[in-house]
């Protein structure tokens, strides 16, 4: 079969990328390499079935092509981590809200099945652990930029439930929690790789807040054999599912060791 990936020059696109290759599939992977880069598709240019497009899932055009030529979309494609975020806050808004419009309407178009990338950051600050996929979300202001990332994300997942009804489009939503491996980068503010390189460069570490806040980390490639799993299978068809490991680590857990000095910041939050 052939998949269209957004995103597919990003972290987890690429390893989906090469997943669905392995599997024999043919993958067009979509990306405006604005965090995304080609060095992630070292193991994929030049492999038979996979081809790359250096654009934006913004032009609908483009969108609306690549989908006629695929029997199903991975939609990975968004602006994301924090530093990202709060730099551009308006660009990182359209792109995940209507970016993916673009992408699901073009998928409902012709009821092509697509995996939505959507994000643990959904249940905000709910405190009720274990959050299963039926828990509530709990957000903080709309005047704090961050919760940006989380709105955009939830309608998301209410645009592709919606042309699930109306249409009929064949989507598995899969929620991210922390996905962590190499490859990613810590320009944007990922929390896993900025302590790793600031350890690594004999810098300090930055830890936001007082460092008591969980997180669960996951493999990436253990998401995306959640990810293909997910998707091939029938009864996952018209739901959401939390991918991410086991076990919580508090942030200044992860800090912890002989990596580094802390510099504590107050009131910001590392978890986008
Ligand atoms: N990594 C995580 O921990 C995590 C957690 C929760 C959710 N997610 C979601 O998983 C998906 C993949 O994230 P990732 O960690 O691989 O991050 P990433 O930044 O590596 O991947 C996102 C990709 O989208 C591309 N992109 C951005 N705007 C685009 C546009 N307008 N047109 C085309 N491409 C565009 C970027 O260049 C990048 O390659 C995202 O949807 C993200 O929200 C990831």
């Amino acid at each position: 079969m052939n998949f269209l990936v957004t995103g597919g020059a990003g972290f987890i696109g690429s390893y989906l990328s090469e997943a669905l290759l392995a599997a024999g599939h043919s993958v067009v992977g979509l990306d405006d390499l604005s965090t995304g880069s080609e060095k992630n598709l070292v193991n994929l240019k030049g492999k038979s079935g996979y081809s790359f497009v250096n654009g934006t899932m913004m032009d609908e055009d483009l969108v609306r092509d690549l989908v006629s030529g695929v029997d199903g979309v991975f939609h990975l494609g968004a602006a994301l981590g924090v530093k990202r975020i709060l730099e551009r806050p308006y660009e990182s808004l359209v792109t995940n809200m209507h970016g993916t419009e673009i992408v699901v309407k073009a998928a409902a178009a012709r009821k092509v099945r697509t995996f939505l990338a959507s994000t643990s950051e959904i249940y905000g600050k709910n405190p009720n652990q274990p959050l299963n996929e039926e828990s509530d979300r709990v957000i903080g202001s709309p005047l704090l930029v961050r919760w940006a990332y989380s709105e955009a994300k939830a309608i998301d997942e209410s645009l592709i439930q919606m042309f699930h009804q109306m249409n009929g489009l064949p989507f598995v939503t899969g929620r991210f929690f922390n996905t962590v491996g190499p490859r990613q980068t810590g320009a944007y503010g990922m929390v896993l790789p900025s302590f790793v390189s600031a350890a690594l460069a004999g810098k300090p570490i930055t830890v936001y807040g007082d460092g008591s806040q969980q997180r669960v980390f996951g493999h990436v490639l253990d998401a995306v054999d959640a990810v293909m799993k997910l998707f091939f299978n029938d009864k996952a068809i018209g739901h959401a599912f939390n991918i991410g490991g086991e076990g919580e680590v508090s942030i200044k857990q992860l800090a912890d060791g002989d990596c580094g000095d802390w510099i504590v910041i107050e009131d910001r939050d590392d978890s986008l």
